[in-house]
């Protein structure tokens, strides 16, 4: 009998063959199918085996999935800075995103990050990384991001650890001298 991977590979390889379907799995915690158009940001049901790393990589899949589908509503406080989601299953188990274009390691060198996650009163939870962004209709956008929120409400927000970690420098730059709490 097969198991749910076995059965989902084989849905994944009949799609792929029927729609020209292309598979990345690159991301830690999500597969994500390419069309020509769209994306389709499904959590890695395929790395989910018995080990408890797989089951929290997982979960915090459908959290990303979520939060992203979350974020893109409110594109618009941050001049439309985010690759749009334009549908998603509530509860982060599928995000269906425009198709961005890859960016250079000449491009992302030169990018000013700071300047990108800043938008007045609002910033962008981004990671700093290449793949982070892509080009869609030419502009430079985030592809894989998880908020958009005041600045001044960045320390009660659950952010990962790296754009913590950079939130707080900026907050420093912007005269905020508090620090986050921690050592
Ligand atoms: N909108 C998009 N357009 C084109 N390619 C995309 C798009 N979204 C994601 N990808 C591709 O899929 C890869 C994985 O997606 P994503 O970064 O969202 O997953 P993740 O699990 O959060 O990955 P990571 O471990 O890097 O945080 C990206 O590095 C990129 O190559
Ligand atoms: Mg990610």
């Amino acid at each position: 009998m097969k198991t749910a991977a076995q059965l989902l590979k084989t849905i994944l390889r009949t799609f792929r063959l029927r729609f020209g379907l292309t598979v990345n799995r690159e991301g830690l915690t999500r597969v994500v199918l390419l069309t020509d158009k769209h994306v389709v940001k499904l959590p890695n049901f395929l790395g989910l085996r018995s080990s408890e790393s797989s089951w929290l990589l997982f979960l915090q899949a459908l959290v990303e999935n979520a939060r992203e589908a979350k974020a893109s509503r409110l594109n618009h406080l941050v001049d439309n800075k985010l690759c749009p989601v334009v549908f998603a299953i509530p509860g982060g188990w599928l995000n269906v995103m425009k198709r961005a274009d890859p960016v250079p390691a000449q491009v992302f060198n030169a990018l000013d990050y700071a300047a990108f996650i800043r938008c007045g009163d609002y910033w962008l939870a981004v990671e700093n990384k290449q793949s982070s962004f892509g080009f869609l209709d030419g502009r430079l956008v985030a592809i894989d991001y998880s908020g958009v929120f005041e600045r001044s409400r960045w320390k009660q927000l659950f952010l990962s650890p790296s754009i913590r970690a950079y939130m707080s420098l900026l907050a420093l730059d912007e005269g905020d001298g508090e620090s986050d709490g921690r050592e």
